[in-house]
């Protein structure tokens, strides 16, 4: 039995939870429109939900650049005494997911760009094709098939953030909810590392 201490119910930096839930939020929303909008009707709202949904792509894509180059600025710092195969299983993991929120806008901007179609950012900024584009429909299909992959990611990294909150009780998930949150929990006992 073991309670976590002070430095590890430290919340994680404002700049890495603001980002880490921006690009949560809008990355589920992007997918949620990408799963209706082809279903809509031509004329119906079906282009609006795919400009929206390219463009919160292009959001999460600007994002994702930001989250690479974080570390620099602001590490994410671990609890200390967890094992050394759980420290690599997160980073690995943590790696995979930020990977995958970059590689999945870039391969719809593929898809958009060699069928020979610019993308329109919000209706603003266009983003034409910098060069001829081969690969036809298989960017389309490379691009559902990773949408599947960060579905089944994010449902692991949310049931690993619960497994830390309710089975180890470390402060690995409130240090990345806002501050009033830390608040209201107090330091829950946790057994093993
Ligand atoms: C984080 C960002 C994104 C997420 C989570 C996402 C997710 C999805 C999902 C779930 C689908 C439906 C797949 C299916 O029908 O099985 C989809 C389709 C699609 N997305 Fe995205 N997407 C993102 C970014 C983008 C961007 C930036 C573009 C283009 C600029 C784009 C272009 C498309 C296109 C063209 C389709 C239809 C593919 C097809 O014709 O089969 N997506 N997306
Ligand atoms: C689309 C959804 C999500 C994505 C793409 C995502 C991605 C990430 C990434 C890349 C990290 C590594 C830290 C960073 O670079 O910011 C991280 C950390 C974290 N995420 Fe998420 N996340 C998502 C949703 C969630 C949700 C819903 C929860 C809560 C249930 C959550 C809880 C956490 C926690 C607690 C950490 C810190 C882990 C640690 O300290 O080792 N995430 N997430």
């Amino acid at each position: 039995m073991r309670i976590p201490t002070q430095a590890e119910r430290q919340p994680h930096p404002l700049g890495v939870r603001a980002l880490h839930w921006s690009i949560a939020g809008l990355v589920t929303l992007a997918w949620l429109v990408g799963i209706t909008m082809e279903d809509l009707p031509r004329g119906g709202g079906r282009e609006q939900a795919m400009s929206l949904h390219y463009s919160l792509g292009i959001v999460v894509f600007v994002l994702a650049v930001l989250r690479l180059v974080r570390p620099l600025l602001w590490p994410l710092a671990h609890p200390t005494g967890q094992s050394l195969w759980r420290v690599w299983a997160a980073q690995a993991a943590h790696w995979a997911l930020a990977a995958i929120t970059l590689g999945l806008p870039i391969t719809g901007l593929l898809d958009r760009w060699a069928r020979g179609r610019p993308v329109s950012v919000f209706g603003g900024v266009l983003l034409p094709a910098p060069m001829t584009i081969p690969g036809g429909r298989l960017w389309g299909e490379a691009h559902e098939l990773v949408a599947i992959i960060l579905a089944a990611m994010v449902a692991l990294h949310i049931a690993a953030a619960l497994w830390h909150h309710l089975a180890l009780g470390d402060g690995t998930l409130v240090r990345m909810l806002p501050q009033r949150s830390l608040k209201h929990s107090p330091p829950r006992p946790r057994t093993g590392t």
